[in-house]
């Protein structure tokens, strides 16, 4: 069953461990996912970005696609599917089809817009029981095309949005999406101590889950951080392994041409990065 993730980050946040949020690109992302999370009784979010969504034939195409592998694979642990940076739009239409879980991203906004639109959606998430992440501060990098660059968010800021009464909170603290340069000066801890004695009890996320040094997760978890999204490093895993399969000529003898064949070393990739991911995060048993 599709489960809003507010309880799963409420737990969390209470045992001292993070949430993984796998973001899904196709049919074979999800059941990589959906499986591991299973096998290692982890509860999980599915992440869905506005563009993942298009290519993905539209929402009401995800949740079916996703509830329907809940049905089939016997998945038993607690399952978010999430829009990952919607637009108000974007998520009017997640709520829509079914979603149990919405981001609003209004971080590009004035924080006065910002506060407004996040409104909007709180009571309607509140009643039909869907989790309402908000951002501010925007995450630096690139993703889907939006290019931020990075920033520390205003504590003060963030009391005003958690106020609202969304689910969680995702803040700016030198995060960026997909890989960090190789001057990247790391997470900045007394930031995100001041956002977590500004906000209380409100669940954190951290954005930008690739190539952040385990210490340094383990460190934001234990300040506060609930919920960690992961993106880029499945996909260079899950590339990175389809390649080796090709070039090795794998494809070129006897029916190694088939897809679920040429795909196959590329789950076992994604699968292996959400292991290692949930072991990090300190969720596996969780569920
Ligand atoms: P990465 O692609 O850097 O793992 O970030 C994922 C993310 O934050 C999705 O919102």
């Amino acid at each position: 069953m599709l489960v809003s993730a507010k309880d799963m980050l409420n737990k969390a946040r209470d045992g001292h461990y993070g949430v993984g949020q796998f973001n899904i690109n196709n049919l074979e992302w999800t059941k990589a996912v959906l499986q591991t999370a299973e096998e290692l009784k982890a509860p999980v979010i599915l992440g869905v970005s506005e563009g993942a969504g298009k290519y993905m034939c539209g929402y009401t195409t995800i949740v079916g696609m996703v509830k329907g592998m809940i049905n089939e694979l016997g998945i038993t642990v607690p399952v978010a599917l999430h829009l990952d940076h919607g637009t108000f739009e974007g998520a009017k239409k997640c709520i829509n089809a079914g979603f149990s879980s919405i981001m609003f991203d209004g971080s590009h906004y004035p924080i006065e817009e910002n506060i407004k639109l996040t409104t909007a959606l709180v009571n309607t998430c509140d009643i039909l029981g869907i989790s309402l992440e908000a951002e501010v501060g925007a995450i630096g990098g690139e993703e889907d095309g939006v290019v931020a660059m990075g920033e520390c968010a205003d504590p003060a800021e963030c009391k005003q949005i958690a106020d609202l009464g969304v689910t969680m909170l995702a803040a700016g603290i030198g995060n960026i999406h997909g890989k960090y340069p190789e001057n990247w000066p790391g997470l900045s801890f007394p930031t995100l101590e001041a956002i977590k004695a500004a906000v209380g009890d409100m669940p954190l996320v951290l954005h930008g889950g690739t190539g952040i040094p385990a210490e340094q997760v383990k460190k934001a978890i234990s300040l506060g951080v609930a919920k960690i999204n992961v993106n880029t490093e499945c996909q260079i895993a899950f590339t990175a392994k389809v390649r080796e399969y090709i070039e090795e000529g794998k494809d070129l003898t006897g029916k190694g041409f088939d897809p679920r064949k040429v795909l196959a070393p590329g789950v076992e990739a994604i699968k292996d990065t959400v292991r290692e991911k949930m072991d990090m995060f300190g969720c596996i048993g969780k569920a």
